[in-house]
């Protein structure tokens, strides 16, 4: 399967620091990691609410059944288990979000030499150096990658994370600093990192090149979807070209906090037509009614948009994040269905069965 990355992508950056990858590229354009301004003011807004009217519920409409994306030949799990990790290189560490954000998000590349072979989807683990407070090595935490399975350089030999600093204060007032994310956003070039996997198969991309692929994330939750994307828009391949329409709806608190805009404007620049991206800021932008944007509240504007692709047998919808986003999805959800009478529970139960519905929160 040949493929060659056609973007030229720069992260924008307020820290940042990489090593130069040691590896061929195989890009017809080299992807640079610039250092630029990070200020994100044009987060979409919108005011346009519509009011659902719940009617009697009836049977929701069977589900055609599809090739499985789950059972496809060469995706790859816990190839690298605990005891015995692949160590990756940290090839660059940079800050994604400004410096006023409310914290810190990370993008961070390692070396794989081809050695963790993943699907866009997937998620690995990595353990922190040094030990627990009972004197063991520190167990295992997951990220989704962020990178295509070709990996930012387009070689297939690193893996991408987005990775937020987890800093709190605890019921005594001391501030806590989580174990991973900490050990990763301070991770410099050249640093050593245990990496398990990769694993995971629920978010596998659908094969379908003409799916409607509804994303669905808050924060970090774009990491998959980044993924997703990179392989759809910046990457050419012989036997996958995507003509379909890739919706992303991201929520983040603040404008300062918007994770990849840059990357995503440039992909609504190549494929106005397949592509399509809506902006949550909760701290900033509220709707018609004075609630807080959440993105289930800027879902809710398109509400007749997505039912109706929602009724197509092609379309995909994923969900990456905050536990918390699910329920507030599936309460729009609920209305959206009534209005045509169905039964939403029982309708999510046959679009997860026929793997239209993929659901990743933590
Ligand atoms: C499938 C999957 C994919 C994931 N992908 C990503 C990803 O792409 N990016 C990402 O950043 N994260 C991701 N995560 C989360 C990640 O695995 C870690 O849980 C996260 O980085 C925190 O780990 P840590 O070691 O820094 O914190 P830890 O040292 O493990 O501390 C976390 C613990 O601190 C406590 N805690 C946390 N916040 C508070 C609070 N406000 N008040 C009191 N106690 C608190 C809780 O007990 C919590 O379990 C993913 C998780 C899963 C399951
Ligand atoms: N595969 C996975 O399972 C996976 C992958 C990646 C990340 N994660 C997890 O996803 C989470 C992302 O957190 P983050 O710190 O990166 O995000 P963040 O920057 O804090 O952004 C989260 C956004 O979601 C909003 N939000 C809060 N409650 C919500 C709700 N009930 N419904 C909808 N939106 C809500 C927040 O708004 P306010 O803060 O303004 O209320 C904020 O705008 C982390 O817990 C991470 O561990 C899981």
């Amino acid at each position: 399967m040949a493929a060659a990355v056609s973007a030229a992508v720069s992260l924008p950056s307020s820290k940042s620091s990489s090593l130069p990858p040691r590896t061929s590229i195989i890009s017809t354009e080299r992807i640079s990691f610039n250092k630029v301004p990070l200020y994100y003011r044009n987060a979409s807004s919108g005011t346009r609410v519509v009011l659902i009217k719940a009617q009697i519920t009836t049977d929701a409409p069977a589900k055609a059944e599809k090739v499985s994306k789950k059972q496809e030949d060469g995706v790859i799990v816990n190839k690298f288990k605990p005891k015995d990790p692949y160590i990756g290189k940290c090839l660059l560490n940079t800050k994604i979000t400004a410096d006023d954000a409310p914290g810190e998000t990370w993008h961070m590349v390692f070396s794989t030499e081809g050695e963790v072979p993943y699907r866009e989807g997937q998620s690995i683990g990595v353990i922190a150096d040094g030990v627990d407070k009972n004197g063991k090595p520190h167990k295992l935490r997951l990220y989704s990658i962020a990178s295509s399975a070709l990996g930012d350089f387009g070689d297939s030999k690193s893996v991408s994370l987005c990775v937020k600093r987890l800093v709190y204060t605890n019921d005594q007032g001391e501030i806590v600093k989580g174990v991973c994310s900490n050990f990763l956003c301070d991770l410099k070039p050249g640093a050593e990192v245990k990496i398990t996997g990769p694993v995971g198969k629920e978010m596998l991309m659908p094969k379908d090149p003409n799916a409607n692929v509804i994303m669905l994330a808050t924060g970090t939750g774009i990491a998959p979807f980044r993924s997703f994307l990179w392989k759809m828009f910046f990457e050419k391949y012989d036997d996958y070209k995507f003509n379909g329409l890739a919706w992303l709806f991201l929520g983040v608190p603040t404008s300062s906090s918007l994770l990849y805009k840059e990357e995503f404007t440039k992909m609504k620049e190549k494929a106005p037509k397949n592509f399509r991206v809506d902006y949550a800021v909760s701290r900033e932008q509220a709707n018609a009614k004075g609630e807080k944007m959440y993105i289930q509240t800027r879902m809710a504007e398109y509400a007749e948009e997505l039912w109706e692709l929602l009724k197509k047998d092609n379309t995909y919808v994923y969900m990456c994040g905050l536990k918390g986003m699910e329920k507030g999805i599936d309460d729009i959800m609920i209305s959206l269905a009534a209005k045509d009478g169905i039964d939403w529970i029982d309708y999510k139960k046959q679009l997860k069965r026929s793997e239209q519905w993929n659901v990743e929160v933590y």
